[in-house]
């Protein structure tokens, strides 16, 4: 025979284990909502694991080195654009791209966490120091995006922005 009063405590133990459980279930599940929201929803992306490199040789290595920063056509409407983060600014600070061209740009940082945020498109990641970032994108309307870092990086992180052009040129 149990003691009713222990019985009636297992009960309501019970109770609050079952609280406890389904509160847990709520949380992971938001917290992967999260995550998902952060990676679709906004735009969030990693890194590839394009390559890492020795983040004291950034200016000694490919494509960093050679070709080095700039803008380069890679095919018909393609161009690659090699990007150096350092602080406070962009090499290049101006792209220009005809409409229609996919643009992969790969890029690094020479010294600390920079961010790579291209406004009106998904083109938003970090540049990493000793790790190389390489996101793709297609610009398919002529008009003008300013870039901004969007990683706190020191006194000028404020300053360190440019500007992409897509110019109508391109065949479409
Ligand atoms: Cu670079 Cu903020």
């Amino acid at each position: 025979m149990e003691d009713p009063v222990v019985q009636r405590r297992e009960e309501i133990a019970e109770i609050y284990e079952k609280g406890f459980l389904a509160l847990s279930a709520v949380m992971l599940v938001a917290f992967l909502g999260a995550l998902a929201y952060a990676a679709f929803a906004m735009n969030i992306e990693l890194p590839s694991d394009e390559g890492q490199l020795n983040p004291r040789e950034v200016r000694q290595t490919e494509p960093f080195s050679d070709p080095g920063p700039g803008v380069y056509q890679t095919g018909p409407n393609e161009y690659r654009v090699v990007l150096m983060s350092s602080a406070w600014r962009f090499n290049p600070a101006e792209i220009e791209v005809p409409a229609g061209s996919e643009v992969t740009f790969v890029g690094t940082s020479a010294d600390v966490l920079h961010g790579f945020h291209i406004e009106g498109t998904r083109v938003n990641v970090m540049m990493i120091p000793g790790q190389v970032t390489k996101i793709t994108y297609t610009f398919r309307e002529p008009g003008q995006h300013d870039f901004v870092c969007h990683e706190y990086c020191g006194i000028g992180h404020h300053q360190m922005y440019g500007e992409l052009t897509v110019t109508s040129g391109g065949e479409g």
